[in-house]
């Protein structure tokens, strides 16, 4: 029987560790589940937010509507000759999934090690770290249409992913809660070191050839060194995307500024390193008040305890202003603002 809780505080479901509470609040731990809360119109009609490990999100104030968090467990692989296929349940976290595969050989996951949430949340922004996304290793998700209380697959296409993008980011947003992931995964491992710090880390500790355990006990200690820990210091990872400009775009930022960090996006765009814009303004390791930005990397930003939503909101726009000003570019928020 599905348990309805109210005025149920989300300190501890978000990783930003805000104190909002929700009107609504329902666990789910299982497909029908699903299935029973939609019967009932009442929740069809309410506002609705739906939270994996809260990871990528804001919330700027007392939830009015039902948030529902997915709880759906379970991880299945399948073998075919080298290549491995594993099915998550969307309530899974992250980095137990990034865990179970490594431990067993399976190639794919290694350098998205420690990114915090769970895996149903993984396709809506398609999660990428140290060169890899999400789409690279995705092969279908099981989704559960509210309107018509029904479950469908999406496969790759299906999803038009983009950098940090999909199609439950955009035309249908709100319609889908994902209930599990299936992973297209290989027993044969093909390295993506490209990126500099992990070939650095990976020289530092006399590691010439590689398992799949060390790359991914390197991404992790990679990502300890410059991304804070939530569970210590709220944040939810890059609080801005990365923007992507057009070359004339590119070329106004580095007539003035030829230090600019960047890199290639294809279809002739550029990507410029926000953490590097917001460190020129000044912002790096700032505190201002109860928010401000991390000491090892500005593009995030954090909460020194006591933040509220607004507080880090108007925090965020305040960068976004210096750096318009400085540069001509505008950041976007890649975290979700709930309000
Ligand atoms: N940089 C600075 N100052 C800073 C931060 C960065 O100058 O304070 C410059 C450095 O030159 C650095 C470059 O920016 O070489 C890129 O920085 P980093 O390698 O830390 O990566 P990022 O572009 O800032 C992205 C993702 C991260 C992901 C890392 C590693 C986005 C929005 N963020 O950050 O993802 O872990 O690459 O692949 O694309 C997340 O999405 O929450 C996230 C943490």
């Amino acid at each position: 029987m599905l348990q309805i809780q109210e005025n149920v505080s989300l300190k501890n479901f978000n990783t930003f560790g805000v104190d909002a509470k929700a009107r609504y609040f329902v666990e789910i731990s299982n497909r029908d589940e699903l299935v029973e809360l939609f019967m009932d119109p009442q929740w069809l009609e309410t506002d609705r937010l739906v939270m994996g490990g809260g990871s990528n999100m804001l919330l700027l104030k007392d939830y009015h509507g039902l948030v529902i968090r997915i709880n759906i467990r379970g991880i299945e692989h399948r073998i075919s000759h080298e290549d491995v296929f594993v099915e998550a349940g969307g309530g899974e976290v992250w980095n137990d999934l990034v865990n179970y595969c490594v431990t067993r050989g399976y190639a794919g996951l290694e350098n998205l090690s420690l990114i915090p949430g769970s895996v149903g949340a993984s396709p809506i922004q398609n999660i990428g770290a140290y060169g890899v996304e999400l789409k690279d290793v995705f092969q279908s998700c099981c989704a559960f249409e509210i309107a018509s209380r029904t479950f469908k697959t999406f496969s790759k296409e299906d999803c038009k992913f983009g950098y940090r993008e999909s199609v439950f980011k955009n035309e249908l947003k709100g319609q889908y809660i994902i209930v599990s992931v299936k992973f297209h995964l290989s027993l044969a491992p093909h390295f993506n070191l490209k990126y500099g710090a992990i070939e650095q880390e990976l020289a530092n500790r006399g590691i010439t050839s590689p398992t799949l355990k060390d790359v991914s006990q390197v991404v992790s200690h990679i990502r300890v060194s410059k991304l804070p820990d939530p569970s210590t210091i709220g944040n939810a990872g890059s609080f801005f995307k990365n923007p992507v400009v057009t070359v004339d775009e590119f070329e106004a930022v580095y007539t003035k500024f030829p230090d600019v960090v960047h890199y290639p996006a294809g279809d002739g765009l550029i990507k410029l390193a926000a953490g590097w814009l917001i460190e020129q303004c000044g912002w790096k390791g700032k505190v201002v008040g109860n928010t401000g930005t991390w000491k090892n990397q500005a593009l995030v930003l954090v909460n020194h305890g006591g933040a509220t939503g607004n507080e880090v909101y108007n925090f965020s726009s305040q960068i976004i202003d210096s750096v318009y000003t400085k540069f001509g570019v505008r950041l976007q928020r890649e975290v979700n603002i709930i309000s």
